[in-house]
């Protein structure tokens, strides 16, 4: 598997461009990513007046460590274009797309960033929330390994895959357990990274961080939240253990005695450990150390 981003992406937020309030103090968060919404948090009739507004807090934002990411509306609806000419001219670090269901999807909006000659460096991301979406989610994923289609990550769009099929979530998430997982292998598929959909209920943060467990253990890099109480226990959650940070540097000390030089395959305290082990020590390791670094956000 390719290496996703090196940056963590444990903790990404919406706020939503139409809260002038939060907009202002989205620099001042310490989650990972934020992603100002212009789609679904803002009304029809908010949406010019968000555009203005998110320009004019990109203008005043200064150099920022967490990653910023907007979310538009769909190319297809009426906002799109207008959203997109305006994302571009903010120089995010991603744009989000809403409702991706084919790789044309993602194509068409890679023509409308080359065409306005937005940088190489600005990405896109990939909501994964339709029935089509979901069904085609690998041959979406595996464009994560054309850069020219510059898609970093996908984003599992849980309420909307939730309004479009009538599946039940209200006792757990287990009917849509299969769908999560395909979202996951489509992003690996690419070697990106893929983010959990939102838990709505933000005043329950014990469920909220059993739903992050379940998340991080479902292959997930993250989790998209909608409040900033949500951003410590997600950053937890998604944070390698102390224990699996030591396991990952005894395999790589392991591999470089120079009795297993060359070696494919050692044991390890009983164990058999293969190079494979080794490259997943090796990714974790990497990813594990600007999430220690940042803690002080
Ligand atoms: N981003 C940044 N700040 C946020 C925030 C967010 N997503 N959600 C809440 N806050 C801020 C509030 O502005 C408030 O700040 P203040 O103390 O300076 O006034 C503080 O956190 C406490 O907010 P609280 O009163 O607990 O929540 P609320 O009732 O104001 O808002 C929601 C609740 C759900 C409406 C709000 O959290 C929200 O809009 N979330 C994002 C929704 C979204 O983007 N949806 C689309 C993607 S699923
Ligand atoms: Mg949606």
């Amino acid at each position: 598997m390719e290496l996703s981003s090196q940056r963590p992406r444990r903790s990404v937020l919406f706020v939503p461009a139409s809260n002038e309030k939060a907009l202002t103090k989205a620099d001042k968060l310490s989650c990972d990513a934020v992603i100002f919404d212009l789609e679904d948090a803002v009304a029809p009739q908010a949406k010019q007046a968000s555009r203005e507004r998110l320009s004019a807090c990109f203008a005043l934002m200064g150099e920022m460590s967490l990653e910023r990411v907007i979310r538009i509306n769909s190319l297809s609806s009426e906002w799109g274009r207008d959203d997109l000419a305006v994302a571009c001219a903010c120089r995010p670090d991603a744009i989000l797309l809403p409702k991706v269901e084919t790789p044309g999807d993602l194509l068409q909006a890679r023509d409308a960033l080359d065409q306005a000659e937005a940088d190489s460096s600005m990405a896109l991301w990939a909501m994964i929330e339709t029935p089509r979406g979901v069904i085609n989610v690998g041959p979406i994923g595996e464009l994560g390994k054309d850069r020219a289609a510059r898609l970093s990550c996908l984003v599992a769009g849980t309420n909307d895959l939730v309004k479009e099929t009538g599946v039940r979530v209200d006792f757990d998430r287990r009917f849509i357990h299969p769908w999560l997982m395909q979202i996951v292998l489509g992003a690996r598929a690419g070697g990106i990274d893929v983010l959990d959909g939102v838990s709505n209920d933000f005043r329950d943060l014990d469920a909220f961080a059993r739903e992050c467990a379940e998340g991080a253990a479902m292959g997930f890099d993250g989790k998209t939240l909608i409040h900033p109480a949500q951003i410590g226990p997600a950053n937890r959650a998604f944070s390698p253990a102390p224990a699996a940070i030591a396991a990952a540097r005894a395999i790589i000390a392991a591999f470089a005695q120079p009795e297993n030089a060359g070696k494919g395959v050692i044991s390890l305290n009983g164990r058999m450990v293969e190079q494979l082990h080794l490259e997943q020590a090796q990714r974790l390791l990497a990813r594990s150390r600007p999430a220690q670094e940042d803690t002080s956000r």
